[in-house]
């Protein structure tokens, strides 16, 4: 049997800047999804679905790119499978809500375990470009950033580059967000070509964005290091506002960014592909990340209450 973990994740900063080279930062959660594999008579791979019911609604949708990404893994990994059938048994707690990335905790989960059961003793490195394989099944061409901290967790500053560079930075102590979802699936690899598109278009205006997204993730990197959660806030509120400048914002992440702060949270902002999928608002301590997980919930959000920089 072999058996692998993969982090879900949360996207701190510069989300869409960091496809193009500037540095981002993003955070494992205590949320994980787990693959075991076991080899049994038979040929192809099947698959052991055993999460909650409700971590499993509208699956069925995203079965083709699930298979591709499983397909694409073990191509990958070069594994045999015409030898033997290989199960696969899924478990976990991330929820499947663009922003959070579900594809590439499982990605990374699937890698470590076919690396465990077939002994191929690979890196953390070497996991990362296996995950990746599936993640560009879901996502087209990815910065790279989701897979690498469902690999390592912790809190990662990450630089997409030849080859990429990332680090993992160390807070004081652990903190507290709220990541809620907006109930609209997002598109990541259509909002990462439209960024595209729209960057060569108007040169110079997102020259300057991305100049600011740079300055911007610096400043973030030396809050985050000496606990100012105030500071931390204020630089995500201001991440938000250059991710609408490059639009991938939308009504109703917008809406959900101004019921964080006005719930007291003290930073929101957008996380991860946007167009949809997830806000993130920080909340430092346990009190605060109930109100405001509280008011999320009762507007009909989905929210999930997070810790990190903690022990993933
Ligand atoms: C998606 O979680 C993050 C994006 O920056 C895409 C990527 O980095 O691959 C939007």
């Amino acid at each position: 049997m072999g058996r692998g973990v993969g982090f879900g994740k949360v996207i701190l900063f510069n989300e869409h800047f960091v496809v193009h080279g500037v540095p981002g930062i993003a955070a494992a959660l205590d949320k994980r999804l787990v693959c075991e594999t076991v080899l049994e008579p038979g040929q192809g791979w099947v698959l052991d679905d055993l999460r909650d019911p409700e971590l499993k609604q509208g699956f069925e949708r995203e079965w083709d790119k699930f298979k591709g990404a499983v397909d694409a893994i073990l191509g990958a990994a070069g594994v045999d499978t015409s030898a033997n059938r290989i199960r696969i048994r899924l478990r976990g707690d991330v929820l499947p809500a663009s922003g959070m990335g579900w594809s590439a905790a499982f990605s990374v989960a699937l890698a470590r375990a076919v690396a465990d059961e077939f002994g191929l003793n690979l890196t953390d490195e070497q996991i990362f470009q296996l995950a990746l394989e599936g993640e560009r099944v879901y996502h087209g061409l990815p910065s790279g950033i989701d897979p690498l901290v469902a690999t390592v967790g912790g809190v990662v500053w990450f630089v997409k580059d030849k080859p990429n560079r990332f680090e993992k930075l160390k807070l004081p102590i652990p903190m507290r967000i709220v990541v809620a979802y907006s109930g609209v699936p997002s598109d990541t690899a259509k909002a990462v070509a439209g960024v595209r598109e729209r960057k060569e278009q108007f040169k110079q205006k997102y020259d300057q964005i991305f100049e600011e997204a740079n300055a911007l993730v610096n400043e973030a990197k030396a809050a985050l290091g000496s606990g100012n959660w105030e500071r931390v806030g204020e630089l995500m509120n201001r991440n938000h506002r250059l991710l609408q400048e490059i639009e991938v914002s939308c009504e109703v992440l917008d809406r959900m960014v101004g019921l964080a702060r006005s719930a007291g949270a003290l930073g929101a902002k957008l996380t991860g592909g946007g167009l949809g999928g997830c806000v993130v608002a920080l909340t430092p301590d346990e009190e605060l990340q109930e109100q405001v997980a509280q008011k999320f919930d009762e507007a009909g959000y989905r929210a999930v209450r997070a810790l990190v920089g903690g022990s993933t």
